[in-house]
């Protein structure tokens, strides 16, 4: 490598410091200035991390420019077609493909823990019914911790592991769970026969008076979304759960940490949003005002779906789930959304024409037809982002689990440029 450091230069009395360069395995190179403020006194300011690399990782890769992204080095498009999910989460956790016996074994494992424990419906039990099914996932999660006191020694490799096998299994069976209070339904108990994706919508629709068993497309689909979602490197949930943990909590209360910050609508919750925004447009003759709309910039509607911190290109997950849209509406003729995604087809291609989406590189992301897919599944708008959790549970405790294996780990611990009131007397309340 030519030149290893970058020189910084304080104009205000010329001296001149010099800082290393860090560089990865793909992506651009970082400036190391982690002695920056030991060394100069001088802090970097970077409000939303738009520059700054927070960690190393070797889980996942994306190249925004290019569309490109890439699970333990595997693109998403090979992983989409061709594996299942708990193969990927298998690739995330343990950094390569399971052969056979790996598989089987890891499926045993996950399988065996997919129950959970009975009092925890009383804790669901203790939720309004029409309780949102994040605010539900989120609780209900964060008060796993409660009961598994053999596994939660975070400083044993092992405990680690099990508690990462625990979430992974579990918590399909809480957001189901979650669904099935919301609509009064008892809680359907996993099979353990099915697979991942398919003992999900089992837990969803069965009930124990009607028999269910999922239509092959249906976990196709899902297994692909779950696949999709499953890491996205350092994002605000990913980060938000690298942070709780970096403190030394627990790796239920971490999780419950993501799910909190997964929910907002400008992350995991914009899959909900885009369907509630496919529907407020009603009509394909009202794009052309809500694209104008969103363009207004005092207005403060967004096209949900569309734009994202890091790709600046088409987000290849958007490209997949485009194209399993098309496939579930054509083969499963019971899908009672398909105007939703003529609507979608349409706003996307009026958008992308559009000067100011053009400019400022904004495309569908990940998440503008996945609401679409979910609804041809029969899921319920309000369980959108809990599918999202679902999923990316995997990637949260792949990264929790890399982080409290690194021997440089320390607590997360970002400093501020404090614009307050500079020191002042107390006065008392009379002489206020
Ligand atoms: N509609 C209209 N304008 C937009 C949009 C949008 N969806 N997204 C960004 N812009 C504009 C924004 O107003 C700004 O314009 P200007 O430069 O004139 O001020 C410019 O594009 C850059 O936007 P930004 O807010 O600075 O970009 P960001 O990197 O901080 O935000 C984002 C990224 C994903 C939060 C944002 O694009 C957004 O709010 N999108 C809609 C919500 C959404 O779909 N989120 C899901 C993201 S993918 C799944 C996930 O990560 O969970």
């Amino acid at each position: 490598m030519a030149n290893e450091t970058v020189t910084l230069t304080n104009n205000a009395d010329g001296e001149c410091y010099e800082l290393a360069l860090r560089h990865g395995s793909l992506g651009p190179s970082a400036i190391d200035i982690s002695s920056l403020y030991h060394d100069v006194g001088l802090l970097t300011f970077d409000p939303g991390f738009m520059a700054t690399a927070s960690c190393t990782s070797a889980i996942t890769y994306i190249d925004g420019d290019r569309g490109l992204l890439l699970y333990r080095g595997y693109p998403i498009e090979q992983l989409a077609a061709k594996a299942s999910f708990l193969e990927v989460a298998y690739l995330l956790l343990y950094g390569d493909l399971p052969n056979e016996t790996a598989l089987a074994d890891f499926e045993r494992v996950i399988t065996t823990h997919t129950m959970m424990n009975e009092n925890l419906k009383n804790f669901l039990n203790g939720f309004h019914y029409d309780a949102h099914p994040m605010a539900i996932l989120c609780g209900v999660v964060g008060s796993l911790s409660a009961f598994y006191h053999d596994s939660i020694d975070i400083n044993d490799p092992r405990h680690r592991e099990i508690s990462a096998h625990r979430l992974i299994a579990k918590l399909p069976t809480i957001a189901a769970a979650a669904y099935k209070h919301s609509v009064g339904e008892p809680i359907m108990y996993p099979d353990n026969s099915l697979r991942y994706a398919a003992n999900f919508l089992y837990m969803m629709f069965a009930t124990p008076c009607i028999a269910y068993k999922p239509h092959l497309l249906a976990e196709k689909a899902l297994n692909l979304l779950l696949i999709l979602h499953a890491d996205h490197e350092q994002n605000a949930s990913t980060s938000t759960v690298r942070l709780a943990g970096s403190s030394g909590a627990n790796p239920f209360a971490c999780i419950a940490a993501g799910i909190a910050s997964l929910w907002g609508p400008a992350h995991g919750g914009a899959n909900e949003a885009v369907l509630d925004m496919l529907m407020e447009i009603g009509d394909v003759v009202n794009v052309p005002k809500f694209v104008d709309k969103a363009k207004d910039k005092d207005d403060p509607f967004r096209l949900m779906g569309f734009g994202h911190r890091v790709y600046k290109n088409y987000d290849p997950r958007a490209r997949i789930t485009r194209e399993m849209c098309h496939q579930l509406l054509d083969e499963i003729p019971d899908t009672r959304d398909s105007p939703l995604f003529e609507l979608a087809l349409r706003l996307e291609e009026i958008a992308l024409s559009d000067e100011y989406f053009i400019e400022r590189r904004l495309y569908p992301n990940v998440d503008f037809y996945s609401g679409i897919i979910y609804s041809a599944l029969g899921i319920p708008c309000t369980m959108f982002t809990a599918m999202f959790a679902v999923a990316r549970t995997v990637g949260w405790i792949t990264h929790w689990m890399e982080m409290m294996s690194d021997p440089n780990n320390r607590i997360g611990r970002p400093r501020q440029i404090y614009q307050g009131p500079v020191a002042r007397d107390y006065l008392p309340i009379s002489k206020r």
